[in-house]
Protein backbone atom coordinates (compact mmCIF):
# COMPACT_ATOMS: atom_id res chain seq x y z
CA UNK A 1 0.00 0.00 0.00
CA UNK A 2 1.32 3.40 -0.92
CA UNK A 3 2.57 5.50 2.08
CA UNK A 4 0.06 8.47 2.90
CA UNK A 5 1.64 11.86 2.43
CA UNK A 6 0.91 13.97 5.63
CA UNK A 7 -0.15 17.43 6.09
CA UNK A 8 3.64 18.23 6.78
CA UNK A 9 4.53 17.39 3.61
CA UNK A 10 1.57 17.93 1.88
CA UNK A 11 1.47 21.60 2.32
CA UNK A 12 4.92 22.69 0.95
CA UNK A 13 3.84 20.85 -1.95
CA UNK A 14 0.69 22.53 -2.39
CA UNK A 15 2.01 26.30 -2.11
CA UNK A 16 4.78 25.35 -4.37
CA UNK A 17 2.66 24.32 -7.00
CA UNK A 18 0.24 27.35 -6.70
CA UNK A 19 2.54 29.37 -6.81
CA UNK A 20 4.66 27.77 -10.09
CA UNK A 21 0.59 27.81 -11.77
CA UNK A 22 0.20 28.58 -14.99
CA UNK A 23 -3.39 26.86 -15.54
CA UNK A 24 -5.06 30.30 -16.78
CA UNK A 25 -4.47 33.86 -18.04
CA UNK A 26 -4.13 34.93 -14.58
CA UNK A 27 -0.18 33.85 -14.27
CA UNK A 28 0.33 36.20 -16.85
CA UNK A 29 -0.13 39.45 -14.93
CA UNK A 30 0.85 38.35 -11.79
CA UNK A 31 3.87 39.57 -9.06
CA UNK A 32 3.46 36.56 -7.27
CA UNK A 33 1.27 34.10 -6.51
CA UNK A 34 -0.68 34.33 -3.07
CA UNK A 35 -2.15 31.01 -1.84
CA UNK A 36 -3.31 32.27 1.70
CA UNK A 37 -1.39 32.37 4.72
CA UNK A 38 -2.31 31.72 8.60
CA UNK A 39 -3.03 28.92 11.03
CA UNK A 40 -3.32 25.29 8.80
CA UNK A 41 -4.75 23.91 11.97
CA UNK A 42 -7.36 26.33 12.39
CA UNK A 43 -11.21 25.64 12.80
CA UNK A 44 -12.00 28.70 11.38
CA UNK A 45 -11.04 29.76 7.38
CA UNK A 46 -11.95 32.90 5.84
CA UNK A 47 -12.43 33.11 1.76
CA UNK A 48 -12.11 36.38 0.08
CA UNK A 49 -12.22 37.04 -3.66
CA UNK A 50 -8.59 37.42 -5.06
CA UNK A 51 -5.08 39.23 -4.36
CA UNK A 52 -5.27 43.53 -4.47
CA UNK A 53 -2.27 45.32 -5.55
CA UNK A 54 -0.59 44.60 -2.30
CA UNK A 55 -1.40 41.36 -2.18
CA UNK A 56 0.20 40.63 -5.13
CA UNK A 57 3.18 43.14 -4.33
CA UNK A 58 3.65 40.82 -1.06
CA UNK A 59 2.44 37.28 -2.13
CA UNK A 60 0.04 37.73 1.03
CA UNK A 61 -3.48 37.87 1.26
CA UNK A 62 -6.06 40.48 2.60
CA UNK A 63 -2.71 43.01 3.71
CA UNK A 64 -4.08 46.24 2.07
CA UNK A 65 -6.78 48.73 3.23
CA UNK A 66 -9.31 46.14 3.21
CA UNK A 67 -7.47 43.35 4.92
CA UNK A 68 -6.44 45.80 7.36
CA UNK A 69 -10.02 46.03 8.38
CA UNK A 70 -10.57 42.71 8.48
CA UNK A 71 -7.69 42.17 11.01
CA UNK A 72 -9.73 44.85 12.95
CA UNK A 73 -12.98 42.64 13.05
CA UNK A 74 -11.11 39.93 14.13
CA UNK A 75 -9.75 41.60 16.86
CA UNK A 76 -13.23 42.95 17.76
CA UNK A 77 -13.97 38.97 18.64
CA UNK A 78 -10.89 38.38 20.63
CA UNK A 79 -8.82 36.98 17.37
CA UNK A 80 -5.16 37.45 15.63
CA UNK A 81 -4.51 36.85 12.22
CA UNK A 82 -2.57 34.29 13.02
CA UNK A 83 -4.76 31.77 14.72
CA UNK A 84 -7.46 31.91 11.02
CA UNK A 85 -6.39 30.71 8.01
CA UNK A 86 -6.99 33.39 4.76
CA UNK A 87 -7.50 32.35 1.80
CA UNK A 88 -8.83 33.27 -1.77
CA UNK A 89 -11.16 32.23 -4.67
CA UNK A 90 -8.23 32.86 -6.95
CA UNK A 91 -4.47 32.89 -5.94
CA UNK A 92 -3.53 35.36 -8.50
CA UNK A 93 -4.23 39.15 -9.04
CA UNK A 94 -7.26 39.62 -11.73
CA UNK A 95 -6.17 43.37 -13.57
CA UNK A 96 -8.03 46.10 -12.52
CA UNK A 97 -9.29 44.22 -9.22
CA UNK A 98 -11.89 43.13 -11.60
CA UNK A 99 -13.96 39.63 -10.04
CA UNK A 100 -12.25 36.39 -11.18
CA UNK A 101 -14.06 35.14 -14.38
CA UNK A 102 -16.06 31.90 -13.79
CA UNK A 103 -13.06 30.19 -15.94
CA UNK A 104 -10.38 31.39 -13.84
CA UNK A 105 -12.61 30.73 -10.74
CA UNK A 106 -12.96 26.90 -11.91
CA UNK A 107 -9.41 26.46 -12.48
CA UNK A 108 -8.03 27.64 -9.61
CA UNK A 109 -10.81 25.93 -6.74
CA UNK A 110 -8.72 22.55 -6.93
CA UNK A 111 -6.25 24.71 -4.51
CA UNK A 112 -9.10 26.28 -2.40
CA UNK A 113 -10.33 22.07 -2.44
CA UNK A 114 -6.81 21.15 -1.68
CA UNK A 115 -6.60 23.52 1.63
CA UNK A 116 -10.13 22.46 2.82
CA UNK A 117 -9.12 18.81 2.78
CA UNK A 118 -6.04 20.01 5.05
CA UNK A 119 -7.09 22.16 7.07
CA UNK A 120 -10.65 20.54 7.82
CA UNK A 121 -12.27 23.46 9.33
CA UNK A 122 -15.27 23.28 11.12
CA UNK A 123 -16.56 27.11 9.98
CA UNK A 124 -16.00 28.73 6.57
CA UNK A 125 -16.51 32.54 6.20
CA UNK A 126 -17.04 33.81 2.79
CA UNK A 127 -15.85 37.58 2.60
CA UNK A 128 -18.07 38.95 -0.36
CA UNK A 129 -20.06 37.76 -3.48
CA UNK A 130 -17.21 35.88 -5.01
CA UNK A 131 -16.79 33.57 -2.52
CA UNK A 132 -20.10 33.16 -1.28
CA UNK A 133 -21.56 32.15 -4.70
CA UNK A 134 -18.55 29.70 -5.18
CA UNK A 135 -18.74 27.78 -2.07
CA UNK A 136 -22.27 28.17 -0.91
CA UNK A 137 -24.09 28.23 -4.45
CA UNK A 138 -24.66 30.56 -7.54
CA UNK A 139 -27.93 31.61 -5.81
CA UNK A 140 -26.46 32.74 -2.75
CA UNK A 141 -27.15 36.74 -2.08
CA UNK A 142 -24.64 38.28 0.37
CA UNK A 143 -27.16 41.23 1.01
CA UNK A 144 -29.95 38.70 1.33
CA UNK A 145 -28.37 35.67 2.88
CA UNK A 146 -25.63 37.43 5.34
CA UNK A 147 -25.15 35.92 8.48
CA UNK A 148 -27.49 33.04 7.88
CA UNK A 149 -25.41 29.37 8.74
CA UNK A 150 -25.51 26.39 6.02
CA UNK A 151 -24.33 23.23 7.07
CA UNK A 152 -22.49 21.07 4.36
CA UNK A 153 -20.57 18.03 5.61
CA UNK A 154 -20.70 18.92 9.20
CA UNK A 155 -19.06 22.43 8.16
CA UNK A 156 -20.68 25.64 9.19
CA UNK A 157 -20.35 28.43 6.07
CA UNK A 158 -21.54 31.45 6.23
CA UNK A 159 -21.56 34.61 4.14
CA UNK A 160 -20.59 38.19 5.50
CA UNK A 161 -19.87 41.82 3.51
CA UNK A 162 -16.15 41.66 1.91
CA UNK A 163 -14.42 44.08 4.44
CA UNK A 164 -13.63 46.64 1.33
CA UNK A 165 -17.51 46.92 0.70
CA UNK A 166 -17.78 47.68 4.67
CA UNK A 167 -14.88 50.57 3.66
CA UNK A 168 -17.64 51.76 0.50
CA UNK A 169 -20.40 52.02 2.58
CA UNK A 170 -20.57 53.03 6.13
CA UNK A 171 -24.49 51.23 6.70
CA UNK A 172 -22.75 47.40 6.07
CA UNK A 173 -20.41 47.87 9.47
CA UNK A 174 -23.38 47.14 11.62
CA UNK A 175 -24.43 43.88 10.22
CA UNK A 176 -20.58 42.79 9.26
CA UNK A 177 -20.13 43.31 13.30
CA UNK A 178 -23.25 40.98 14.06
CA UNK A 179 -21.91 37.83 11.71
CA UNK A 180 -18.56 38.62 13.20
CA UNK A 181 -20.18 38.69 16.79
CA UNK A 182 -22.14 35.16 15.36
CA UNK A 183 -18.87 33.23 14.20
CA UNK A 184 -17.62 34.39 17.43
CA UNK A 185 -20.17 32.29 19.39
CA UNK A 186 -20.12 29.29 16.86
CA UNK A 187 -16.09 28.79 17.79
CA UNK A 188 -17.18 29.08 21.32
CA UNK A 189 -19.90 26.53 20.93
CA UNK A 190 -17.28 24.60 19.08
CA UNK A 191 -14.52 24.74 22.13
CA UNK A 192 -17.54 23.45 24.08
CA UNK A 193 -18.30 20.72 22.85
CA UNK A 194 -14.29 20.26 22.40
CA UNK A 195 -14.29 20.53 25.77
CA UNK A 196 -17.42 18.05 26.52
CA UNK A 197 -16.24 14.90 24.63
CA UNK A 198 -15.03 12.23 26.99
N1 LIG B 1 -9.51 41.20 -1.29
C1 LIG B 1 -9.64 39.86 -1.36
O1 LIG B 1 -10.70 39.36 -1.70
N2 LIG B 1 -8.60 39.11 -1.06
C2 LIG B 1 -7.43 39.61 -0.67
O2 LIG B 1 -6.51 38.84 -0.40
C3 LIG B 1 -7.33 41.01 -0.59
C4 LIG B 1 -8.37 41.79 -0.91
Amino acid sequence: MAAEKSPRVLWPLLLEEIRACQKCGLCQGRTQAVPGEGNVLSPLLFVGEGPGAREDATGRPFVGAAGQLLDRMLGAIGLVREQVYIANIVKCRPPGNRAPTPDEAAACLPYLRAQVALIRPQIIVCLGATPARYIMGEDTRVTRDRGKWLERKGVRLMCTFHPAALLRDESKKRPAWEDFQAIRDALHTLKLNTEEEP
